[in-house]
Order: structure tokens, then sequence, then C-alpha cells
């Protein structure tokens, strides 16, 4: 009969193991008052007055039973009884032993307390300087995001007035007012005139954030038909819509849903988010604005794309600002990354909130309420 060698299996059920872990806890518990009892550091009167209590304790202890012996052994339950029994029986001296017992187990745990005590005190010590040392390196930041912020703000100012000019002239240039220019000269102006309101609109971008950042967002609400709205973010992206041949619906189950918001704010979130889609949606892709019915004064809205997708993992992040979902050096899309930023912002002003949904290489839906009129329901 072959034995195998296989593994016993554990019969040990919750309480043994229970059991088990407060046997080694007692363990552990009577060898620290041994150790605390071989220590010098507990029969320092001065700094352990436990000693006092054990002595005192077992004094009263010993002498109610030798009170106790001495009167059931006919010497009367008096001191003096006392004194004649241990004159007759000096073996009664040994309960002398009970306060030595008392004053060294209470030392030792008065020693045990003291050494927690330390050990406690010495813990909220460094507890406390590392949160003066995190307030300290908190305050330093929030100096720090000052700073940056002042700068950004100077310097976006400073490239602004320039550009302006730059604007201003081309625009003159192209007019024709500075005289008549061939088609070659005209083609490169027109390149140099996009280029700069691109320039000019990423600078507003970092100040309206800026301002945002800085204090709550005034909003100007009134009510606007969210159709006309999108007509005119629309005919400003016309070009580059055309330009990729993309498939730009908008999809609104109700003709006349009107909006109480602040309407240049709401302007800016749609032309935020159709600006995204159409960046990152190759060329003959599509992309839908849809509305839903209204419902609850609100109505919902999405801006949707089968462009390139987001992450998982970047979808929690694309809304903090200077976040893109590829940040690298290499990347192939440009921008500042404040878009969404501003767009949550705009939204949360208006106490609305924006989610996302995407899948990568399938494209991205963006998903907000607005505030509607009362009267514009679903017919
Ligand atoms: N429709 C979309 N499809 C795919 N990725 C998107 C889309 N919208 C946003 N993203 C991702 O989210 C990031 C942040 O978008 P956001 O609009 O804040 O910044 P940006 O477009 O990079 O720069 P900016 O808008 O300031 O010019 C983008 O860089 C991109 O990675
Ligand atoms: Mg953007």
């Amino acid at each position: 009969m072959g034995a195998s060698l296989q593994e016993v299996p554990s019969t040990r059920t919750a309480d043994d193991e229970q059991h088990v872990s407060g046997w080694t806890e007692h363990r552990r518990t009577v060898a620290e008052i041994l150790s605390a009892i071989t220590e010098p550091e507990t029969y320092a009167l001065s700094r352990n007055l436990y000693l006092i209590v054990g002595l005192l304790w077992g004094l009263a202890v010993t002498s109610a039973a030798w009170l106790l012996s001495s009167s059931q052994q006919g010497f009367g339950a008096t001191p003096r009884g006392v004194w004649r029994m241990l004159a007759h029986r000096p073996s009664s001296l040994a309960m002398l032993l009970v306060p030595v017992a008392f004053t060294v187990f209470l030392g030792a745990l008065g020693y045990l307390k003291h050494r927690r005590d330390r050990y406690i005190a010495a813990l909220l010590q460094e507890l406390g300087a590392s949160v003066q040392r995190l307030a300290t390196a908190n305050e330093e930041l929030r100096e720090l995001d000052r700073l940056k912020e002042e700068f950004t703000s100077n310097i976006t100012h400073e490239l602004k007035t320039p550009l302006v000019t730059i604007k201003g002239y081309t625009e003159l240039l192209l007019g024709g007012d500075l005289g008549t220019l061939g088609e070659t000269q005209q083609r490169s102006l027109k390149v140099i005139a996009k280029n700069g309101a691109r320039l000019i609109e990423l600078i507003d971008q970092i100040l309206l954030f800026r301002q945002q950042g800085a204090v709550p967002l005034p909003r100007q609400l009134r009510p606007f038909p969210l159709r006309d709205l999108l007509a005119e973010v629309e005919v400003n992206f016309r070009p580059q819509i055309e330009g990729k041949h993309l498939d730009f619906r908008v999809d609104m189950p109700t003709p006349m849903i009107t909006v109480v918001a602040d309407r240049s704010r709401i302007e800016r979130v749609f032309a935020n988010l159709i600006s995204n889609a159409i960046k990152f949606t190759p060329d003959e892709g599509s992309i839908t604005i849809r509305a839903t019915v209204p419902h609850d004064g609100r109505v919902g809205v999405s801006v949707e794309d089968n462009g390139c997708g987001i992450p998982k993992d970047a979808q929690q992040y694309i809304f903090d600002r200077y976040r893109q979902a590829d940040g690298s050096v290499r990347r192939r899309f440009g921008g500042t990354g404040l878009g969404l930023a501003i767009v949550k912002r705009i939204l949360h002003a208006h106490g609305v909130d924006i989610t996302v949904e995407s899948a990568v290489g399938k494209g991205s839906i963006f998903r907000f309420e607005l505030p509607v009129l009362k009267s514009s329901r679903g017919r």
C-alpha cells in the first residue's frame, strides 16, 4: 500500500483561529510584563507611582490576611494579636511577599503604561510635524499656482495685443483697402488670417478660463431658441466641416426648444465640443448634435462623433485643465487642453454636469442637460 505524501487539509475552524490569536496575544502580554519586571526603569519611584499603589494594596491585603488568621488562631483581631501571632508563627512573615509581588506587578504595569504614553506622544509629535510640513508645502503650491496664473494672464494679454493688430492689417489687405493683391498673395494672407484667428481664439480660451477660475462665473440667463444657436455655431464651423467632408447633422425631436441660459457661454460650450468633434474625426466621418424631448424643465443634449474615441483611463481627466488624452510631444492634434475644462465650468455654473461615453476607434458622445422654459414641452 503506497502512502502518498499529501498535504493534510487544515481542520481548524474560525473559532480555533480566533482562540489561537487570542492565546498569542496573552503570551505577548505576559512576555511584556516579564521584560518590564527586569527593566531597572520600572523601579524609578519618581516616575512610576504605580509602585506605591502596588505596595499599599499589598500591605492592605497582607494586613487583612494577618488579622483574619490571628483572630482564627485565638490571638485576637488586633495589631497586638497579629504581633503575638508573628512571634509564635514566624512562617506568617511569608505573607510579606504579597506586597512585594503587588509592587513589582503594578510597577511593571505602570512602566508599560508610561512607555506606551511616551510612544503615543512621540507619534503625535511626528504627526504634528508632518501636518505642519504639509501645510507649508500646500501654501507654497498655492503661491506658485497664483504666480503661474498671474504670469499666464499677463503673457496672454501681451500676446493678444500685437495679434489683434496683425489681424486688423490682414483684413485690410484682404479687403483690398491697401491696394490690389495677386491671387498667390491673397491665398497666403488667408492662411495668415486663419492661423492668426486660431491664435486669438486660443488666447481667449486661456483668458476666459483664468477669469472663471478666479471668480464665480457671472451668468446672464435669458430664454433663446436652441435651434437658432446651433444654426449660428454651425455657420462658423461650415468651412472646417466642408473641408473634411463631414456629415454634420442636428437632430431635434421638437423644433421649438427654448433654453434658459447664458447664450454666449452656451455657444462656447457647443463651439468647444464641436471643434473637438471635428478635430478628432477623420475625413468623411459624421457628427450629430441631438436633443431629447424636454422633460422636467430640462432638455438632454448630446454631441456625438464617430472619430478616434477616448481611452477609458483618459476619460476621467480630459475635463481637467491642460489635460489631453494624448499629452505626448508627438501628439497628432494641437490645442491647449482647456476646451473641455471650460465646457465643464460653464455647465456647472448652470447647475448641470457633462458626461462622456466613448470607445477607441468608434467615437465619442458628450452628454449634458440644459434648463428650458417650462412651456417648451415636446409636442
Ligand atoms: N470628440 C473627441 N474625440 C476624441 N478625443 C476627444 C474628443 N474631445 C476631447 N477629446 C480628448 O480630450 C482632450 C481634451 O479636450 P479639450 O477640448 O479640453 O482640449 P484640446 O481640444 O486638446 O485643446 P483646446 O480645446 O484647448 O484647443 C483632447 O486633447 C482629446 O484627447
Ligand atoms: Mg478642444
